[in-house]
């Protein structure tokens, strides 16, 4: 088997999806890219890359056989607002560097876009599949290009080019940076360490989430899927519970009866918050190729709990 490349192994998401590959695969089928930080300890293949640098990714995708990508490495939405222009060469010069990368070699290519590919006038309840993405930050921007660009060479070059929009993705290994949905994340260790967190959405900010291990399950297996099977390819809908901070924070106070919950509402990221569905349809995950989450909202905060409190 031709091996499995990971940029921004170190994030929010590869920090549990390297492992989980590498539980499937093996340890030396998969490489672990960091750009910053060389990672202290890791057990399997682990290489330098700026994924942005064309030459490197090449020498590192014929030096180790790769044959499929799974890129990571990306500015979230409330970092980017803070600085458009560097979101925009991270989030897009890596895309484009790592789609002619795996055009060249016939690597298959995972691609994370987000709700956040949505914005002003996207139906935000049952947000449909194909739909109109207007959206207004420059991370959004940067996703519906990232899912156009990947559709793009799927059907001009015959790249195999796959991709979910994610919702918030609540997990306990790695904490997000800089996104409008980290009070999810945030809100877990508040409640255990001080028993009550301020947030910076409002109370009723609806917005979909998903628990980590269904969002390294959904990536894994949208890669596994037979191609047969997919009518889209990129950008799929997928979700597993949509939540307000003030539901969230129920769903704590089960655990935690005396935790409470303030707002002081960040302006910036309330309007990216607003512009982003409240609940997405993620019907066609589900019927193309068999999407289902594990965990709904009580159970991603028992486990949650359960994992954070040791
Ligand atoms: N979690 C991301 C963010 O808030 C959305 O994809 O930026």
């Amino acid at each position: 088997m031709r091996k499995i490349l990971v940029t921004g192994a170190q994030g929010q998401i590869g920090s549990e999806l390297v492992p989980a590959l590498r539980q499937r695969h093996g340890a030396e089928a998969v490489v672990a890219t960091f750009h910053r930080k060389r990672p202290e300890s890791d057990e399997g293949l682990v290489e330098h890359l700026d994924s942005t640098d064309t030459r490197q990714l090449g020498d590192l995708l014929d030096r180790h056989g790769i044959g499929t990508i799974y890129h990571l490495a990306a500015m979230l939405s409330a970092t980017g607002e803070a600085d458009p222009q560097a979101a925009w060469d991270v989030n897009m010069g890596s895309l484009y560097a790592v789609l002619e990368a795996a055009r060249a070699r016939d690597c298959a290519l995972f691609f994370p876009s987000s709700i956040g590919a949505f914005g002003p006038g996207t139906p935000l309840d049952d947000t449909p599949q194909d739909t109109l993405q207007r959206p207004n930050t420059i991370y959004g921007v940067s996703k519906v290009s990232g899912e156009l660009l990947c559709d793009y060479y799927a059907h001009r070059f015959g790249l195999d080019a796959r991709g979910l929009r994610y919702p918030g993705l609540i997990s306990y290994v790695t904490p997000p940076g800089g996104g409008t949905t980290d009070y999810a994340v945030e809100i877990f260790y508040h409640a255990l360490r001080d028993g009550r967190y301020t947030c910076f959405l409002a109370a009723d900010t609806r917005l979909d989430m998903m628990y980590m291990p269904d969002a390294t399950r959904a990536a894994i297996a949208l890669m596994e899927a037979d191609p047969a099977t997919l009518t889209h390819r990129n950008a799929f809908n997928v979700t597993a519970m949509n939540v307000t901070p003030a539901e969230l924070a129920d769903a704590i106070r089960v655990h935690i009866p005396n935790f409470t919950i303030a707002y002081d509402v960040d302006p910036v990221r309330q309007a990216i918050a607003e512009s982003w569905p409240n609940s997405m349809d993620d019907s066609e995950a589900r019927a193309q190729w068999g999407w289902a989450p594990k965990y709904d909202l009580a159970g991603m905060v028992a486990d949650m709990l359960e994992k954070l409190g040791g």
